[in-house]
């Protein structure tokens, strides 16, 4: 195993059914059709291949392969405690997944998320070098209507899962939706203690970062087009920047590694951390996005080091897990010291 292998690691911003691996989506695959996907099929389907150019809106397209698959409980909880045996095995100690609960032909949005929860629960048991924390998300593609209903059904859920959900994730294709809108919803998790992390700037609209950010996210999810006195404030009000290297390569938002906004944000010394968005569909891991940050971005052993210890405060655990975290980062560090 290498350095960035054996570094204990924080996944901060990880989307459920984008962080299915190959051999994840093909067992699921075999659940619910009895039968392997044809190869091809699954790649063009599903991930971003190496040399394809797509927009933003086209990558949204391809959540749909796997939200075929886990559209039914026993998919849905296989798929969710893959996802955590993948991060587990990438030496994740502390992940916080996203997932939007959907209502399908097999199951309601209770179910959906009273299965993911149930399998958090249970991996807790199996897996347990990772905690493991739920922000459920609103799709802003999905209106309104959804988002009213999926806040009502997280802060119930809130309740029975106090120490899993901590907070919430706004994402989706924003195209033709407002944040306005949604922020009177989500207020309704806000009071009610839960953490908010938004995907902001991840399009250029100034005024919808200076809407977030009255709204008060707690972190700011991509944050590419974040500039002037938005990122002012960002740096003054210490806002952590949840940075996709390669999701953003690979949906062009941005043009290059090199052209990273990451680059400027480490520069210029504001909170900032390395997670993966959807590590099946971009083809990485967190071990290979960290890795990609020390080699392009000049970044030293001691930096990564420094960069995983800051994720720690960043995260929406509670102080007593933060202490716990830092001890295993300690004695991460003290087996470098002895070799
Ligand atoms: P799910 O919520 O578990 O179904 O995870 C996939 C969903 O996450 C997608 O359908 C999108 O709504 C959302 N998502 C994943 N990556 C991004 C991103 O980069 N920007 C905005 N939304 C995203
Ligand atoms: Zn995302």
């Amino acid at each position: 195993m290498d350095f960035f292998q054996k570094l204990p690691k924080i996944e901060l911003h990880a989307h459920l059914n984008g962080s299915l691996s190959n051999s994840t989506l093909s067992e699921l695959h075999v659940l619910k059709y009895g039968k392997e996907p044809a190869t091809e099929r699954d790649e063009s389907f599903y991930k971003i291949t190496a040399g394809q150019n797509l927009t933003l809106k086209e990558c949204f397209q391809k959540f749909k392969y796997a939200h075929d698959l886990t559209d039914q409980p026993e998919t849905l909880a296989y798929a969710t405690r893959a996802v955590i045996r993948d991060f587990a095995v990438d030496n994740v100690i502390y992940l916080e997944l996203r997932t939007t609960p959907k209502a399908t032909y097999h199951m309601t949005k209770t179910q959906y998320l009273t299965t993911v929860l149930e399998t958090i629960r249970q991996a807790q048991k199996d897996y347990p070098t990772v905690t493991v924390k739920l922000l459920p998300s609103i799709d802003r593609s999905k209106g309104l209507q959804e988002a009213t209903e999926n806040v009502s059904l997280v802060l119930e859920m809130h309740q029975l899962y106090p120490d899993i959900i901590k907070g919430m994730d706004l994402s989706g294709a924003p195209y033709g939706t407002k944040f306005s809108d949604f922020a009177t919803i989500l207020e309704r998790a806000k009071v009610r203690g839960l953490k908010m992390a938004l995907h902001c700037g991840e399009f250029p609209d100034d005024d919808e970062v200076w809407e977030m950010f009255q709204f008060g996210t707690d972190r700011i999810g991509h944050g590419t087009f974040i500039g002037g006195s938005n990122l002012k404030f960002a740096k003054t009000n210490r806002i952590p920047f949840e940075c996709c290297l390669t999701s953003n390569v690979k949906c062009s938002t941005v043009k290059s590694y090199e052209d990273h906004h990451f680059k400027k944000l480490w520069k210029a010394k504001h909170e900032v951390c390395i997670c993966t968005d959807d590590f099946g569909v971009f083809d990485t891991s967190l071990s290979d996005e960290l890795r990609i940050c020390s080699e392009t971005y000049g970044l030293s052993t001691q930096d990564i080091l420094q960069l995983q210890e800051n994720t720690i405060e960043y995260t929406f655990a509670s102080e007593a897990e933060k202490q716990q975290l830092t001890k295993l980062f300690d004695l991460f560090k003290n087996t470098l010291k002895d070799n």
